[in-house]
């Protein structure tokens, strides 16, 4: 019985183990999401907040695209529409980077895909 008792003992420290050095190599990944995400808030509030709304929160009934209806795999046509513009929106190309872009497409879909 206590062989038993202590086996189970030692599986599950090896399984905590196993988890534990599964979120230390998971994590490093997820902050650079996470980062990213945050610098996205911040150019999103700046450059896209004043037509799409605070927070994605779009309140112009319709007159300029809900971000959030954008799904996962719509990441080109995000990409292509920012870039180029769209009707009503200005293009922002030369304004904002690659890198900007895609910060803001990460803060989508974190806010989104919760
Ligand atoms: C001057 C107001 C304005 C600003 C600022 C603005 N947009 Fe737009 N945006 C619009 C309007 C209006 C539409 C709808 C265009 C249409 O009629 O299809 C739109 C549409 C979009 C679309 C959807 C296009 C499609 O594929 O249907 C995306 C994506 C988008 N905007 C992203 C952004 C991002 C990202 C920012 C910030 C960098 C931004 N917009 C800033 C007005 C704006």
């Amino acid at each position: 019985m206590e062989l038993v008792i202590k086996s189970g003992m030692r599986l599950l420290g090896m399984l905590c183990c196993f988890v534990w050095c599964l979120a230390l190599t998971q994590s490093p990944a997820l902050a650079v999401e996470g980062s990213r995400a945050k610098a996205g808030a911040e150019i999103y509030a700046q450059r896209c907040a004043p037509c799409h709304g605070e927070e994605l929160n779009n309140v112009s009934g319709g007159w300029s695209f809900d971000l959030r209806r954008l799904r996962p795999d719509e990441h080109d046509r995000f990409v292509d529409s920012v870039t180029s513009g769209k009707d009503n929106m200005p293009s922002w190309y030369g304004i904002l980077n690659g890198e900007e872009i895609e910060a803001i497409w990460a803060y989508i879909r974190a806010t989104v895909d919760k």
